[in-house]
């Protein structure tokens, strides 16, 4: 399959607001099933049937952030809790670090760091394309656009979504948002897990077919969080979990993974 094909296709369509990229990242397909070209062909296939139906449309879908719908784990998270109203919604795309005692422990999760991308306007107005696109964008790695150009731009191929935020573990081991960007500022999350769930038996695998790390539910603590932000859900994850056991493993490793 010929995805520069197809994307020129799509770009002579005139979809340049979702798809484009100053350099095209390689398809990554380790484990050669044909299941990881199915979210990709999936994903352009939706993308087509948008633009055929926006000929249709008479005025510009209003990207409301309240008409976004959340996607549900096989056992339910807790729903927000009352009283909250949706602020944000990102793509997160990056590594999962874990360490390795010796070759006969389990390998022990030892933080994150991802760059977020916003896609509140996607999940208002396209939530199929908004909970595919982890899937899809764990099929390419991170593109930090062109290397030649004056101002590199950090890209979630196949979509063209606005960094909006940074995902990472920070000096004590807590898992943290940085939402503050010359785009807006909404503030910096200083979390704590409450619940995490299986992802579905569906989700994506990751590019060397691990599995797609567990939905979770996490709540903001008062220490270093400024903002108004109280809970942070991760959906749609696709790869990320490390191997059973740490034979033949680093001592420390990462696992590339996508969420929503
Ligand atoms: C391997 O590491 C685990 C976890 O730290 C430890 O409990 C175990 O004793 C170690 N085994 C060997 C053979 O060193
Ligand atoms: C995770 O590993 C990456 C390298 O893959 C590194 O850049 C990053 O600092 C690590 N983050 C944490 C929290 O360990
Ligand atoms: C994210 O997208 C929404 C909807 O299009 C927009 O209102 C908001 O300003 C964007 N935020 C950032 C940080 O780009
Ligand atoms: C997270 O916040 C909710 C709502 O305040 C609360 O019910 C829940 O117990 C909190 N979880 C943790 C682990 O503190």
């Amino acid at each position: 399959m010929h995805f520069s094909t197809i994307i020129s296709t799509f770009l002579t369509l005139g979809v340049s607001s979702v798809l484009a990229a100053p350099t095209t990242p390689s398809f990554i397909d380790t484990t050669s099933s044909t299941g990881n070209y199915q979210d990709v062909s999936d994903y352009f296939n939706l993308l087509a049937k948008k633009a055929l139906n926006s000929h249709f449309m008479s005025v510009a879908p209003v990207c409301d952030v309240n008409s976004a719908v959340m996607s549900e784990s096989p056992v339910p998270l807790e729903p927000p809790t009352a009283g909250l109203t949706l602020h944000h919604v990102a793509i997160g795309r990056g590594v999962q670090n874990y360490t390795c005692a010796n070759s006969s422990s389990a390998p022990e999760a030892a933080g994150a760091v991802a760059t977020l991308f916003n896609a509140t306007c996607l999940a208002s107005t396209h939530p199929e394309i908004a909970n595919i696109l982890p899937s899809v964008a764990l099929k390419f790695d991170l593109s930090d656009g062109d290397r030649n150009s004056a101002f590199p731009r950090i890209s979630l191929f196949p979509s063209n979504l606005a960094v909006s935020g940074k995902h990472f573990f920070n000096s004590d081991g807590v898992p943290f948002f940085n939402l503050d960007t010359p785009a807006a500022s909404y503030g910096k999350a200083s979390c704590a897990k409450d619940a995490a769930e299986s992802a579905p038996d569906t989700a994506a695998k990751g590019q060397k077919g691990e599995n797609a790390v567990a939905w979770l539910r996490l709540n903001t603590t008062d220490d270093g969080t400024t903002g108004s932000i109280k809970q942070v859900y991760r959906l749609q994850t696709a790869g990320g979990s490390p191997p059973a056991s740490c034979e033949g493993m680093d001592s420390e490793f990462s696992v590339q993974y996508a969420a929503q």
